[in-house]
């Protein structure tokens, strides 16, 4: 198998004004490693590298990257593996969601800078599958995705525990004096015992779940432990795949990520008790592809697609217990009614093909039927009203009962700093019935958007037994937390968003079933409240220079998926603030 112009080594050649110079002097360089001619003359197959000492999620990618590279070496191309940004949830200031769009952009570059004809992403960590497809639509090269897969669970007195659900539900315990410091520091040993992914459905194994769904990774790809053979196994046949597409030139990202494809991906949102985050990611995923996302509609499959997936935070089960039970084919069989099957796959078939292999796994308790769900209605609902005039999102499915009709009474937090100083005041005026209220924290406000859209209880309430309340919040959760917590109000408090001007003592109206968040003061004191702050001088210090500069001026609000205006692909929408 030998290349032509434009393919392999001769593709993107460095510009010195003399092609044949430029591929002499490449070629003279990289056989410095030791290649031989046969080597340089194959089809290329890049294959990026994530793997850092900061980086437990990508953990396993060296392992994943040398079984990538057997499978591309065995149908005949070159595997060339590149570094790429590395980013994980807790080792990211001020937060990863901040760094995705950078992610994002220096994947993208170091595919279009290298010659290669198709290429491999591998990744895991929350902001990792979303960055890396996001730059392998905007390339447009043909990519197979290789999430690097959850973590295996842990146990403890008998319990079985996972990253991060209970984590925030033994720390809750902790705050509420019933677990002691020795205890939790053996807690913290166990809690995410081997390296790969979140194995609850947090932002991770959604990202991986619904990449699967739109047929940018192999079947299977989602949830196979990250310690498994079979994860191994999945990134020899993605390197096969990767040459055969070397050579193909197709499928292309775009010509995976449609309408339909992303009408799959939001059915298996709402049927996977999905991570609110995933929204965000699927619309900046789209986005790269001009595939616009319609919140209203995802709204409207929510109330028709029922939550099948019995997976904490929304159930009881892992990931490896889901893989078990026969993973994504398995549960989009069970969904079939709701997918267009006819969408393609990277496999090379339709996502049907891979429904119509799924096993069947007797006795399973962690693939519901649409008969017995987990839940009757899908994972989130889209909020609208007139504290969020572009949409808020809940995870109903994550959520109590008994608040999702609710008026409280709103305890306002200016920022989650101030938040933080203050929530376990013994002297903050706070009730188990009020509606906690945190502003300053979206795309722009904090920067970053971070994951603190999940207020703690305050202290004197967590110690009365209170267990959740209405939190409210221009802010992202964790996919792996659980409460009735509405996220990423649009526009935020940073740009005027009517959350800016709650005041302590207001009114809230929360009503899911109506889908509506609403601050009962009336239209004039509002409009009046809303023109006053117009008049205030900015409320935080913005970047001058650097990556935060260019994020300040280019991010886009929650319901735009946080990317950048610049890197939208024509057809998908963005409103600048
Ligand atoms: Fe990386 Fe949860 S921290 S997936």
């Amino acid at each position: 198998m030998t290349v032509g112009k434009n393919k392999g080594m001769n593709k993107g050649l460095t510009n010195y004004g003399d092609d044949e110079f430029s591929l002499f002097h490449r070629k003279a360089f990289i056989k410095a490693m030791g290649y031989s001619d046969d080597a340089l003359d194959r089809p290329i197959v890049g294959i990026t590298n994530t793997f850092s000492d900061y980086n437990p999620c990508q953990g396993n990618v060296p392992e994943l990257i040398e079984s990538v590279k057997r499978g591309v070496m065995l149908a005949g191309a070159l595997p060339m593996a590149f570094p790429t940004i590395s980013i994980h949830e807790s080792f990211a200031h001020p937060t990863s969601m901040f760094l995705r769009n950078l992610m994002a952009m220096d994947t993208e570059e170091m595919i279009r800078a290298q010659p290669m004809d198709a290429v491999v992403v591998i990744g895991g960590c929350d902001k990792t599958l979303p960055a890396q497809v996001m730059a392998a639509a905007s390339v447009d090269l043909p990519a197979v995705v290789v999430p690097t897969g959850p973590m295996v669970v842990g146990h403890h007195r008998g319990e079985v525990l996972g990253a991060c659900t209970d984590c925030r539900r033994l720390w809750s315990q902790f705050r509420a004096g019933k677990k002691d410091e020795d205890e939790m520091a053996v807690i913290g040993g166990r809690l995410a015992p081997s390296v790969g992914t979140c194995m609850v459905m947090g932002t991770a194994s959604t990202m991986a779940c619904i990449i699967e769904a739109m047929g940018l990774s192999l079947p299977m790809s989602a949830a196979v432990p990250a310690v498994h053979a079979d994860r191994r196994r999945i990134a020899e046949a993605s390197g096969k795949r990767a040459a055969e597409m070397a050579v193909s030139g197709e499928p292309r990202p775009s010509q995976l990520i449609t309408a339909s494809s992303v009408r799959n991906a939001m059915v298996v949102l709402q049927a996977i008790g999905g991570s609110t985050n995933g929204l965000i990611h699927l619309i900046a995923m789209a986005g790269r592809a001009g595939v616009p996302v319609d919140m209203d509609a995802f709204d409207r499959l929510g109330r028709e697609v029922p939550v099948l997936l019995n997976m904490k935070p929304s159930g009881s089960q892992y990931m490896e217990h889901f893989h078990h039970a026969g993973g994504m084919p398995a549960l989009m069989r069970e969904l079939e009614a709701f997918l267009d099957l006819s969408a393609p796959s990277v496999s090379g078939g339709a996502i049907g093909d891979a429904i119509a292999r799924a096993e069947t796994a007797p006795g399973q308790d962690a693939i519901r039927t649409l008969a017995a769900p987990l839940k009757k209605e899908g994972a989130m609902a889209v909020l609208h009203g007139n504290l969020a005039p572009r949409g808020a999102l809940i995870k109903q499915s994550a959520a109590s009962p008994e608040l999702m009709r609710h008026t409280g009474r709103a305890v306002v937090f200016e920022s989650v700093e101030d938040m933080t100083a203050r929530i376990d005041s013994p002297d903050l005026d706070v009730r188990a019935g009020d509606v906690l209220v945190m502003r300053n924290a979206g795309p722009k406000g904090a920067p970053g958007m971070p994951e603190a859209g999940y207020l703690p209880i305050p202290m004197k309430l967590a110690r009365a037994g209170v267990k959740d309340m209405v939190r409210i919040s221009d802010a992202r959760m964790s996919g792996t937390a659980f409460g009735t917590i509405v996220l990423h109000i649009a526009p935020e408090a940073a740009v005027g968003g009517p959350l800016a001007i709650v005041r302590t003592g207001d009114r809230i109206e929360l009503d899911v079933e109506a889908r509506r968040i609403e601050l009962l003061i009336g239209e004039a004191e509002m409009q009046s409240r809303l023109a006053a702050w117009k008049n205030l001088p900015p409320h935080r210090e913005m970047a001058t220079r650097g990556y935060a500069k260019l994020y300040e001026d280019c991010v886009l609000q929650a319901d735009e998926g946080c990317d950048f205006d610049f890197l939208l692909r024509e057809g998908a929408a963005k409103t600048k603030y």
